[in-house]
């Protein structure tokens, strides 16, 4: 089966194709070197946090295993790669020292992609806070916004001169409404008032850090990069409607709206009363800093019913190990709906995947075709948008590899190349090579 990727789809000839990880999914090495914990370190020492009871302390030995990957990345024939850097390995209690053995480690990863021709593509944050400063009230407390910006530029004046590309932060709802209203990931708070606060650091620290960035001179394109699911109304009625336009609201509006028009969206704002967050008159200016550029991380829609929570697998719908619905007509809804309510910087999609069982078979092969035709119908709603003339710059595979889900553990497979968790070795899978030969051809006729 072969993707669709086609000279004749005129996308940009410098349409960045690539893949992504994440720091605390693959690296492991999670006690070398003088790393601090992480909150993650720490909730996954919770009963029941993770659903496999793991923990990511070895997680694909990433740290270890550097210039295999490396070579495996080089092998896929990628434009750019998107990680992230773990804020405890360079600074392990968050603010103070730096740890030479930590930021040596990005130097090599981001040398040696450099090396092999990829873009390194930078997140600075993706989730694993450094537990001392959780202690200290973590995203809750408005302090940690200025410990995230003293990181930042730390992590500027050592490797901003070869990133490519450098986002803040990584999908903020995920931090504020799984990690602090929900408690299902870390660090595990129920609280509404406290998830909302979060959300308003999370931006303020993207926004205060863009602008430090610029003062000291940074060369990489900034940006943000938000999960969104568009909402549907699982029925006409009027219920059904008003609960998929608040939970929009609550999932896409509350961050694209103060990011892009300087405010928050006043139905959530009404809908939060006394949760709504603190904050003082500057704020909303400093969170409105232009984008260099803005990343989608699209896996799934979601349905709003007012009678309860939606199952599309009970609906007959397909869906992936995750239980999220397959649905590419809805990533092309999204993309144009984006470019029409917003005023749009080049948007990338920094992760799009699925996870599937993935067995490994008798020839010692994964033939996941399920995951190739998830990419290639994915990928077809993004070469849609862009001919339509949404403003798309770059498409990003999640993941790499099999790795550490979160709360899931290592049960859910989202890699295009397997971990065999028992001796870590890496196999490519069929999509793996689909996906190359999908780039070779592209690039063959672009
Ligand atoms: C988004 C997150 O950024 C990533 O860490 C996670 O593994 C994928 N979604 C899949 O759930």
């Amino acid at each position: 089966m072969s993707l669709p990727i086609d000279p004749e789809h005129r996308l940009p000839s410098d349409f960045v194709w690539g893949v992504a990880t994440s720091a605390f999914q693959i690296e492991g090495a999670a006690h070398d070197d003088g790393k601090g914990e992480s909150i993650w370190d720490v909730f996954c020492r919770q009963s029941g946090a993770i659903a496999d009871g793991s923990d990511a302390s070895v997680a694909c030995d990433h740290v270890h295993r550097l210039d295999e990957d490396l070579d495996l990345i080089a092998s896929l024939g990628v434009d750019a790669y998107r990680f992230s850097i773990s804020w405890p390995r360079v600074q392990p209690q968050g603010w103070g020292p730096w740890s030479e053995e930590g930021l040596g480690f990005y130097d090599r990863l981001v040398d040696g992609l450099l090396a092999r021709g990829i873009q390194p593509f930078a997140t600075l944050y993706h989730w694993d806070l450094p537990q001392v400063l959780q202690t200290q009230g973590g995203w809750v407390a408005r302090d940690t916004v200025h410990r995230f910006v003293d990181y930042a530029r730390g992590v500027q004046r050592r490797l901003g001169d070869r990133l490519a590309s450098i986002a803040t932060h990584n999908e903020p709802w995920v931090i504020a409404t799984l990690g602090h209203e929900l408690g299902i990931f870390a660090p595990g708070q129920k609280s509404r008032a406290a998830a909302a606060q979060v959300s308003h650091h999370l931006l303020l620290s993207h926004g205060l850090a863009l602008q430090a960035l610029r003062a000291d001179g940074a060369t990489a394109p900034l940006g943000i990069v938000l999960n969104m699911s568009p909402q549907d109304p699982a029925t006409p009625d009027p219920a059904d409607q008003a609960l998929a336009h608040l939970q929009d609201g609550r999932g896409l509006r509350w961050y694209m709206d103060p990011l892009l028009r300087g405010r928050y969206p006043e139905d959530v704002w009404a809908d939060l009363g006394r949760d709504a967050p603190r904050m003082e008159p500057t704020d909303l200016a400093a969170i409105a800093q232009p984008l260099d550029w803005l990343g989608v991380n699209y896996y799934t829609r979601n349905v709003s019913s007012s009678a309860g929570p939606w199952d599309p697998a009970a609906h007959g719908l397909p869906v992936t190990d995750m239980g999220w619905e397959i649905c590419p007509d809805s990533f092309h809804a999204l993309l144009t709906r984006l470019h029409s309510d917003y005023a749009l910087p080049p948007t990338y999609i920094t992760e799009n995947g699925g996870a599937f069982p993935d067995p490994v078979q008798a020839d010692g092969l994964v033939h996941d075709h399920d995951r190739i035709d998830y990419l290639r119908t994915h990928i077809a709603a993004v070469v849609r948008a862009a001919q339509e003339g949404v403003p798309l710059a770059g498409y990003f595979v999640w993941s790499l590899m099999d790795n550490f889900e979160w709360a899931s553990g290592y049960a859910k497979r989202f890699g295009i190349v397997h971990v065999d968790y028992a001796t870590l070795a890496r196999t490519p899978k069929a999509s793996a090579r689909a996906y190359r030969d999908a780039l070779t051809r592209w690039r063959a006729g672009a």
